[in-house]
């Protein structure tokens, strides 16, 4: 599968298609980011924000609540909630993963402080509330607010089976569903309920994007060892040096022998890594195919996303949203 066709074109028909809900959702999120009270809080969310980012999951927001026949203007106020509390995440997660890059310029931690971070991923979740609110449901509230706490105990499991050999496939499951998958899933979900949609297919939705969300992280976690900065913006290798059991590691310490084991306890939970660690780490991953079965993994999520839309009826956008899944794995190519 080449870049140009399967990775690129469902985004960019994607953003085509709801330019200008995007556009307005853009100017919703320029509005709702500022504060009067305390300047370093526009600084920090413009350095962020100006940096783009691919808008994936309000992009998700407006495509399900479009695709389901909304006329109507709160998947908005949705699209901006999602974006906002995503944009919380990430500040929190660089913090906690003490990264030094991100959407291809330094990290707020970085450039200003973790007290910063973290108290302006605070502003930005208690900001997301108060747009979610606007919308009036209570359902829609109950979604993403249930998602918040979804993401953080992600987190939190992570920080807990980090630099743990023992972390199975299942724990990893567990992880990536809570940290990423929460937000996809809610995101297409309060698309489908805005829109008054049939609960059935509100529950195809929730479930298109919970595996869309599972394939997305297991291919992040893969580029974290097989992409380049570039192409990312954020640093390769940084899983490894944070001594994180993603899926590719679990699998290759699945398979090793007692000399590989040795290695990956050294690395990996004593956390003494030395020059050249890395790169050992990735000709095990390619010895035990650790890379390839994860990717496999993937495609097997992204299909799982696709057949959920076949009640859907069938409109280019939901084409588009099938593109979608074929396009987050192609991302590895
Ligand atoms: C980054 O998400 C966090 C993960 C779940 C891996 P994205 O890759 O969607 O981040 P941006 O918004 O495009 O920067
Ligand atoms: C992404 O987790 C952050 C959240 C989903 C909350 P990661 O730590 O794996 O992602 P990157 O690599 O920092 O984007
Ligand atoms: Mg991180
Ligand atoms: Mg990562």
């Amino acid at each position: 599968m080449s870049l140009d066709t399967a990775s690129v074109k469902p985004m960019e028909r994607l953003s085509a298609e709801l330019a200008d809900d995007m556009e307005r959702v853009n100017a919703l999120i320029r509005a709702r980011m500022v504060s009067e009270h305390a300047p370093r809080i526009p600084e920090i969310t413009a350095h962020l924000v100006e940096a783009g980012g691919k808008r994936l999951r309000p992009m998700l927001t407006l495509a399900t609540a479009r695709m389901c026949g909304y006329r109507g203007e709160d998947h908005l106020l949705l699209a901006a909630t999602v974006e906002f509390i995503h944009t919380a995440t990430l500040l929190h997660d660089d913090v906690v993963d003490e990264s030094d890059q991100r959407r291809g310029r330094p990290t707020a931690n970085l450039l200003w402080d973790n007290k910063s971070s973290v108290l302006v991923g605070d502003y930005l979740f208690a900001r997301s509330f108060k747009l979610m609110v606007e919308t009036g449901s209570l359902r829609v509230l109950d979604i993403l607010s249930s998602a918040s706490a979804t993401i953080a105990e992600g987190e939190v499991l992570q920080l807990t089976a980090a630099q743990n050999l023992a972390t199975t496939e299942a724990i990893y499951t567990q992880v990536i569903r809570g940290k990423t998958a929460a937000l996809f899933s809610a995101a297409t979900e309060v698309g489908g309920v805005i829109a008054g949609a049939d609960e059935a297919i509100v529950r195809d939705l929730h479930t298109y994007g919970d595996a869309l969300g599972m394939a997305f992280q297991i291919v992040d976690d893969l580029l974290d060892y097989g992409g380049s900065t570039a192409t990312i913006g954020k640093n390769v290798g940084d899983d490894f040096r944070e001594r994180k059991l993603t899926l590719p590691v679990i699998k290759a310490v699945a398979k090793a022998d007692d000399e590989e084991r040795a290695f990956w306890r050294r690395v990996i939970e004593k956390g003494d890594q030395r020059d050249g660690d890395l790169e050992h780490a990735l000709s095990l991953l390619d010895k035990h195919g650790a890379m390839a079965a994860a990717r496999d993994d993937a495609l097997a999520w992204a299909a799982t996303a696709k057949a959920a839309l076949e009640q859907v009826p069938q409109t280019a956008l939901r084409e588009m949203l099938e593109d979608l899944a074929d396009y987050v794995v192609a991302r590895i190519n």
